[in-house]
């Protein structure tokens, strides 16, 4: 039997999620919505791709969960997105909302399933989520870091001049503008930063930038975009998160866990490098922080923390 993932939400990030990991070919894909029509035209039009890719992995879309039932995965994309001049945080109660009710549907089809969360504000929601499933925190996750890192790879690789293969990056703390890009943990080709500002490859200036402009590279999309916030890259890092978990790969990702002490962090989620396998977070890294990285991720954390305490005073349903 192959694998299967629930994909929630199918709008950009969602039907394009859903898009990537059909084309992988090794699981069965569900794509939920509540709109009518949606998810099932989506679906069709992915599965009828098959013949052309040669992929015969099935997807279905519908408006219920009882399809989504046993699930290995159930990944959370549902939300409203931001437009030019909102925040991540201005989705807070209309996601909160949205959020949990799919987390509870969910859950009683596919008790034992992973969840990734990629709605926004996605550390707040990927905090509620755990929340609401109750699930063991290793079975939760959220997944902005690898889209926060993918963004620093590529500003640094067109810096360089290199290949985006050559830059491993680590960007940790809140998926917010207060994000913070680790450059000693940043490599090209294994040559640190430092030796390539010695080199004459790169300037503090020049790198400078692109942290601000990967600190802000959300927004930046949304405002290209005017009517959405960005998909593509998104369901990249969703999907190879989905790898990692599905395929036992072990990666070390960066991803929002729930910390519990770590890095003095306690009871939020944020971004943190992790082992990513078949148990969902199987340990978190703690590097060893720079002063003013360490207080840079209190920042972020004490951003994270407004959030979660702003959702305990949430208005009604
Ligand atoms: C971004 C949004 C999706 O970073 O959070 O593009």
């Amino acid at each position: 039997m192959r694998k299967k993932v629930t994909v929630v939400g199918a709008g950009n990030v969602g039907a394009t999620t859903a898009q990537r990991l059909f084309e992988r070919g090794y699981m069965d894909i569900v794509l939920v919505d509540v709109v009518e029509g949606i998810p099932q035209g989506k679906a069709l039009d992915i599965a009828e791709s098959g013949p052309v890719l040669g992929i015969d992995a099935s997807i279905v879309g519908t408006n219920s969960y009882a399809e989504t039932a046993g699930s290995d995965i159930v990944v959370v994309t549902a939300g409203i997105a931001r437009k030019p001049g909102m925040s991540r945080d201005d989705l807070l109660f209309t996601n909160m909302k949205i959020v949990g009710s799919v987390v509870q549907e969910a859950i009683k089809h596919s008790p034992g399933a992973h969840i990734i969360v990629v709605s926004n504000p996605l550390d707040a929601m990927v905090q509620h989520a755990y929340g609401v499933a109750k699930f063991p925190k290793n079975r939760v996750v959220g997944m902005a870091g690898v889209l926060d890192t993918a963004r620093f790879r590529t500003f640094l690789a067109w810096e360089l001049g290199v290949s985006v293969k050559e830059v491993q990056a680590y960007v940790l703390g809140g998926h917010g503008d207060q994000m913070v890009p680790l450059t000693h943990y940043t490599s090209v080709g294994g040559v640190t930063l430092a030796e390539m500002v010695k080199q004459g490859m790169l300037t503090q200036e020049r790198l400078d930038a692109v942290i601000k402009r990967t600190q802000t590279g959300g927004g930046e999309i949304v405002n290209l975009l005017k009517t959405g916030s960005a998909f593509y890259a998104p369901s990249a890092a969703t999907a190879e998160m989905v790898d990692a978990i599905l395929l036992d790969q072990k990666r070390l990702l960066p991803c929002a866990a729930l910390l519990e002490g770590e890095y003095g962090i306690k009871g939020i989620y944020m971004g943190v490098p992790v082992i990513l396998g078949v148990n969902g977070i199987e340990k978190v890294l703690e590097l060893k922080l720079t002063d003013s990285e360490a207080a840079l991720l209190k920042k972020s954390a004490d951003a994270v923390h407004e959030l979660v305490e702003a959702m305990k005073k949430a208005p009604a349903a």
